[in-house]
């Protein structure tokens, strides 16, 4: 067995505990992610998959039970062993992309490589590489407000990968592109996942998009309701099935 990069026990998130407004967005989320997952998050807006995205990937702590990164409990980390973990290994793509909107494309791309104080040919020659791949090579000196959303989307992507994480933790990566862009992402993810060994961990609430992973499970009221794995069935048959769980939670609830 591969081993274990990422686990959750008894995973519980309470926002605004202490006051009226208190929301339980997590309420036990168990999952062992192992090195080489290509792990799909999908369920209904509001259940819990940011915040699950979030405690994974220690931008925010849970309110109960533990996050296990190789085997070590996050809890017992201090912060610099935290902040040298996340920007060695992971990388980020958030649900509104977090770029920074006085920084030019290029710099935001940058980030990660600056701050782990990488040279300035090595920098200018990875995120020129990455950009193109990605089909933003143009707009490199041009700021995110002067493009558009997939663009700005692509970008923060780029900046996930330019440090060539060992892990991608992605929220909503294609939910500003288009098909064409949304599927050469997802053959760009295929390709790091099972030639270069990357584990992801991916929200998506589109279907097509989920059909990309090796495993799926599906968030419903902070719980995990359903968990599915592609195993070696081919990729068609894998969507059929996703499409039918997706479908049959939108009938239950229409009849409801
Ligand atoms: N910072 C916050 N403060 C208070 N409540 C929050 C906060 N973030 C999320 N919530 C609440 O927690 C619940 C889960 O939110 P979350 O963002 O994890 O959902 P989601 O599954 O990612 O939804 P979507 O598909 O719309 O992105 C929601 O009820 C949301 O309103
Ligand atoms: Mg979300």
């Amino acid at each position: 067995m591969r081993e274990i990069v990422l686990e959750t026990k008894g995973l519980r998130k309470v926002y605004n505990a202490d006051s009226l407004n208190a929301v339980e967005a997590l309420h036990n989320v168990n999952i062992q992610v192992r090195k080489g997952d290509f792990l799909g998050v999908m369920g209904p807006s509001g259940s819990g998959k940011s915040t699950f995205i979030n405690m994974i990937s220690t931008i925010d702590y849970p309110t109960d039970g533990n996050v296990y990164i190789n085997g070590k409990n996050v809890r017992m980390m201090s912060a610099n062993e935290i902040g040298h973990f996340r920007y060695e290994n992971l990388g980020f793509i958030f649900q509104d992309f977090n770029l920074l909107d006085t920084h030019t494309m290029f710099e935001n791309i940058a980030m990660p490589m600056t701050l782990a104080k990488e040279t300035p040919e090595k920098i200018e020659e990875k995120v020129t590489a990455i950009a193109e791949t990605l089909n933003i090579g143009r707009l490199l000196n041009k700021l995110p407000g002067e493009c558009s959303g997939g663009q700005r989307q692509r970008a923060a992507i780029a900046r996930a990968l330019v440090n060539d994480p060992a892990i991608i933790v992605a929220d909503e990566p294609t939910g500003n592109l288009d098909s064409e862009n949304s599927e050469d992402l997802m053959d760009l993810f295929r390709k790091l996942n099972t030639e270069n060994g990357v584990t992801i961990v991916m929200v998506t609430h589109d279907s097509f998009v989920a059909s990309y992973t090796s495993r799926l499970i599906f968030i419903k009221d902070g719980d995990i309701s359903t968990e599915i794995e592609r195993g070696n069935t081919d990729q068609d048959d894998y969507f059929s099935r996703i499409v039918s769980i997706s479908s049959s939670r939108r009938k239950r609830r229409h009849h409801a």
